[in-house]
């Protein structure tokens, strides 16, 4: 693997690095007054996705203020849906909602059979507007949900955290669940496509609810699925960051094809690179609840954090979850400044 000019792509790769790379899952965010500005100026956050100045706007947004080592694509998860003409929006307070999920066979002859991804056209020129103000200066990360953390929005039809309809579906309707999967992987493969083609510097899977699963179900309705979308960008040479929120499950990931693991805050770094027997670079993992401390705690946390890793390469610095609204921005610049001084090796 050739060097490359980017130290979280050097990083994600086990090269040799000077210090630990850091970025922010949901970087760009509430959290941000900005953020709120931009997006009241947009209309609401569908408008802010669907808008390739506004949304290059606010991924720029962190990294003005921050002297973080990698952009992240502004855009959800779901908007996949958009390929399915399943409408998807946004309340306050709610998150996501679909008012008609996918429960039934009936409701899935509904959807188109022929996937268009032009449908997320916007998505391409957003990318070319973060790649021109990026000016290869700092990576881009380009991002999907996995099949099975998309489908549990698409069944329940919000964000509930009873999952009473998808795992109804897992007992006595998988066949139904399969074709969904299968719908997603289809229009995920096709989306991951454009996201390469228009320059994403590294791809990362969100299967935040993965952990959800048996473990031979997670095979089976999760993983699966994923490494038929990673085998479809194996030759575009992409590094992909797997994450879930997961505590157990982890020994069916070293079968994947993926470059790094990002794992939630109840795991040990160095533990999990050690299990992964040095295979896959680790992200992440302080608790985003640190942040509300003072500083000398922060500190105390990061450099334990830290020390969980004591390898030369293969650590990128992150939150075990994305960024809270309650979080103070002088936090953040405070985490940014420390991480980077304290892990000089
Ligand atoms: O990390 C980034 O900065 C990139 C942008 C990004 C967003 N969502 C923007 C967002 C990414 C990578 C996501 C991923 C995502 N979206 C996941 C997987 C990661 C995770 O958080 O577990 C999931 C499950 C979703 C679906 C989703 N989007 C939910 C459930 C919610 C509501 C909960 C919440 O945090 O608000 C969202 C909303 C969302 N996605 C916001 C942002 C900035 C907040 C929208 C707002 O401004 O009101």
């Amino acid at each position: 693997m050739s060097r490359s000019k980017h130290l979280l792509i050097n990083s994600i790769y086990q090269q040799n690095i000077d210090r630990t790379p850091i970025w922010i899952m949901r970087q760009a965010g509430r959290y941000l007054p900005e953020y709120i500005a931009t997006k009241n100026r947009a209309g609401g956050f569908m408008s802010l996705i669907r808008n390739p100045e506004l949304a290059c706007e606010v991924t720029m947004q962190p990294l003005r203020r921050y002297s973080l080592d990698s952009a992240i694509l502004f855009s959800d998860i779901l908007v996949v849906a958009d390929m399915f003409n399943m409408d998807l929006r946004f309340e306050e307070k709610k998150g996501p909602i679909f008012d008609n999920p996918i429960r039934t066979e009936a409701d899935l002859k509904k959807l188109p059979s022929q996937l268009d991804v032009s449908k997320l056209s916007y998505v391409n020129e957003t990318i070319k507007n973060i790649k021109g103000e990026l000016n290869e200066l700092l990576p881009l990360i380009g991002f999907i949900g996995s099949p099975w953390t998309v489908a549990t929005y698409l069944i329940e039809g919000n964000s509930t955290k009873q999952f009473a309809y998808v795992n109804e579906m897992v007992k006595s309707n998988p066949s139904l669940l399969v074709k969904i999967l299968e719908m997603i992987t289809k229009g995920s493969i096709d989306y991951v496509k454009q996201q390469i083609e228009n320059g994403v510097d590294a791809l990362m899977i969100f299967d935040t609810w993965g952990g959800l699963l048996s473990k031979e179900n997670y095979e089976k309705f999760s993983l699966s699925f994923i490494q038929k979308i990673i085998l479809s960008t194996k030759k575009d040479g992409v590094p992909i960051i797997y994450y879930s929120r997961s505590k157990s499950n982890f020994a069916e990931l070293k079968k994947l094809d993926i470059s790094c693991v990002g794992i939630s805050s109840e795991n040990n770094l160095g533990e999990m690179y050690k299990f992964f027997d040095k295979k896959f670079a680790i992200q992440g993992n302080l608790d985003v609840d640190i942040l509300k401390e003072d500083e000398s705690t922060i500190k105390k946390e990061i450099t334990k954090t830290l020390d969980t890793f004591p390898f030369k390469s293969g650590h990128i610095f992150n939150l075990g979850t994305g960024i809270t609204p309650d979080i103070h921005p002088d936090k953040v610049a405070y985490l940014v400044d420390q991480v980077k001084e304290l892990s000089i090796k």
